[in-house]
């Protein structure tokens, strides 16, 4: 048997103009860490709701490979979290996550993504976004997607602004120890999708819903 029959997920893959994103692979953790020891934002600030930024790059590596292998690990038909490696020019340069929790009935998706650096602000968040959009709504029937990100976060929120999600509330996040911060949550509906001027390519659809009990 060989390891896609055995862990479907491992031949998904979406394909974008400029990028590759597939789930997380163990030879992708070099590259992976690489990404996020060279800084994912300003330190000043914490963007996440767990402060994996500010560890050692020791210790960011090991976490970073424990949270993809766990969530990779957990998933099932009733919750799922699919974590992709985002590569450009065969580099990763990021993360990019879709998950759910009992899909079949709910059919709402939440999202979450970091890029390197370097490579912010030239449209690749937004379209890493639109892969994803795309792959829950037109091959997996999801129906919402929801999203969140810190109130000063302009560039999250700007992907999710340019993709068409509107705000659906604020909730308090104890971002780094003891530090509040209001995050806006945003949200979806497939109809109200403003679509990317290209066409997602995709490969291993069907055995990934299979997987995912669809
Ligand atoms: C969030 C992140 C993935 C966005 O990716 P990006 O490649 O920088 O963003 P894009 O270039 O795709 O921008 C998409 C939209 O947001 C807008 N935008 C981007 N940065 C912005 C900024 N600083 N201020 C205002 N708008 C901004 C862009 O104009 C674009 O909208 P448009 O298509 O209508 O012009 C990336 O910035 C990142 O990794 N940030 C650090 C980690 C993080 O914050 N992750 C999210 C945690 S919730």
């Amino acid at each position: 048997m060989d390891l896609t029959t055995i862990w479907p997920l491992f031949g998904l893959e979406l394909r974008t103009p400029r990028l590759v994103l597939r789930p997380t692979r163990d030879d992708d953790f070099p590259g992976l860490v690489d990404a996020a020891v060279a800084g994912v934002h300003d330190p000043a600030v914490m963007p996440f709701s767990a402060p994996w930024t500010d560890q050692d790059p020791q210790t960011l590596a090991r976490e970073l490979a424990r949270w993809h292998w766990s969530h990779r690990a957990g998933t099932r038909p009733e919750d799922w979290t699919i974590i992709f490696t985002v590569l450009r020019d065969g580099v990763p340069i990021g993360a990019q996550d879709v998950s759910a929790k009992n899909f079949p009935v709910i059919r709402e998706v939440s999202s979450g993504s970091w890029l390197t650096r370097s490579v912010h602000g030239r449209g690749l968040g937004k379209e890493m976004r639109a892969a994803v959009l795309s792959f829950a709504f037109d091959h997996l029937g999801a129906t919402q997607a929801v999203s969140a990100a810190a109130e000063w976060n302009a560039s999250s929120l700007g992907v999710s602004r340019a993709l068409g999600y509107v705000d659906d509330g604020i909730q308090p996040v104890e971002a780094r120890a003891g530090e509040v911060t209001m995050h806006q949550r945003v949200r979806l509906t497939a109809d109200a999708f403003v679509r990317p001027p290209w066409r997602l390519d995709t490969s291993g659809v069907a055995a990934a819903r299979s997987f995912l009990g669809l």
